[in-house]
């Protein structure tokens, strides 16, 4: 768990240092106060970038050269290398130490402060090309299993050679058949890791999808590997190998794959209501981070931009609940104080910050106010 923050140039958070954070954190602001910068920061934490897309300038204070993050950790968590700090220059450098010691691989990072973000953009997942989902999908699995990622990388690279020798008109055909065995290999492996975790994800999904919204009856969450079912990969890029030269790349595969929401058998991206797709969205990733906090040890931190937003009281109030039963560690914005400060089950108790023009400051707890008061 993350205990303390500084914050050094992150948009419009010049100089921001955080102390006392909970597991809880709610950050309360008007607009453009800095809220969502205080998410940015979190997740230049855990990802040493932002959270939008290619949004590398934007994330330095204008007119600054770079900007850091650092953190500390409560005892265990990152794994004993604590703290945490990285810096990011306007002109693309990035800097990540881990307990003092330079890190030079933003995976192993990844690896140390697993981070979900919920926020407008996350509406992708339902809405947005298949891409988001296969993104959703291979973060998950990376996180459950850690042979995942040396075995993805190996499957682009074959992708990559095999599309290149269909690419050029002469072809040589031994290579092919060399760099098609591998790309099969590497691809059925791809499919087994995805589809085990599959297993573990859709359940998951179902039982919270359950308390979030019983009135969705008939939810389903499907996954397509990204080719015909019936065959493995191997015998599919052998029947589409026609039009793989024809097209010059590489047709099917795991690189196809995706997972789909249907409602009753339509899709839910077309059919639910925004506040519906949102608590959707809100299933698969609360999914997601439960089964880090299982085989993991420390449990993924939660950057929740705007819970209220499309939502009413009572399904916040519910998010709310299955965010607190996770035990991570939550940081989460909103407009007003009161938008979320009564909606943890007890004992949680949130720590309260109030955001004004690029500070933050520790708003006094309930009990506190009511002393005062
Ligand atoms: N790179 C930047 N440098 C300085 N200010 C910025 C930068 N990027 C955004 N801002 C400003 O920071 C302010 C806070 O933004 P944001 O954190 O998104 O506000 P909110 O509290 O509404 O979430 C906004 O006024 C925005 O214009
Ligand atoms: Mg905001």
């Amino acid at each position: 768990m993350l205990t303390q923050l500084q914050i050094h140039n992150v948009r419009n958070l010049e100089q921001v240092t955080l102390q006392g954070l909970a597991r809880i954190n709610i950050f309360f602001g008007a607009n453009g106060s800095g809220k969502t910068s205080v998410l940015e920061a979190v997740h230049m934490l855990g990802m040493a970038k932002s959270f939008r897309p290619g949004a590398t300038r934007t994330l330095v204070t204008h007119g600054k050269s770079d900007c850091t993050v650092y953190g500390v950790t409560s005892e265990g968590s990152f794994r004993s290398r604590v703290p945490v700090a990285v810096r990011r220059s306007t002109t693309g450098d990035v800097q990540i130490k881990l307990g003092g010691q330079a890190v030079r691989s933003v995976s192993e990072l990844v690896e140390q402060l697993p981070l979900q973000v919920l926020n407008a953009a996350s509406f992708e997942l339902l809405t947005g090309s298949p891409a988001a989902r296969r993104q959703f999908l291979n973060w998950g699995v990376f996180h459950v299993e850690q042979r995942f990622f040396v075995e993805w990388q190996r499957f682009q690279r074959c992708l990559k050679q095999r599309n290149k020798l269909l690419r050029h008109g002469k072809l040589d055909r031994s290579e092919l058949t060399v760099w098609t065995r591998e790309l099969a290999d590497s691809g059925d492996r791809i499919h087994e890791f995805r589809l085990r975790y599959f297993e573990l994800l859709a359940p998951s999904f179902r039982a919270i999808m359950n308390r979030l919204a019983p009135s969705l009856q008939a939810l389903e969450l499907r996954y397509r590997k990204g080719w015909e079912k019936s065959l493995s990969y191997s015998e599919a890029l052998e029947a589409g190998l026609p039009a793989d030269i024809e097209q010059g790349y590489t047709h099917i595969g795991p690189q196809r794959a995706d997972i789909k929401v249907t409602a009753n058998g339509y899709s839910a991206a077309e059919t639910l209501s925004r506040g519906q797709q949102k608590l959707v969205v809100c299933g698969l990733k609360l999914a997601q981070g439960g089964l880090i906090a299982g085989p993991r040890q420390g449990a993924c931190v939660y950057l929740v931009d705007d819970l209220p937003a499309e939502l009413d009281q009572r399904h916040c109030a519910l998010v709310c609940e299955a965010l607190a039963e996770l035990e991570s560690q939550v940081f989460i914005t909103c407009v007003a104080r009161s938008d979320l400060e009564e909606m943890w089950p007890a004992p949680v108790q949130p720590a309260m910050f109030h955001v004004e023009h690029g500070t933050v400051s520790a708003a006094a707890g309930r009990e506190d106010t009511a002393v005062s008061g």
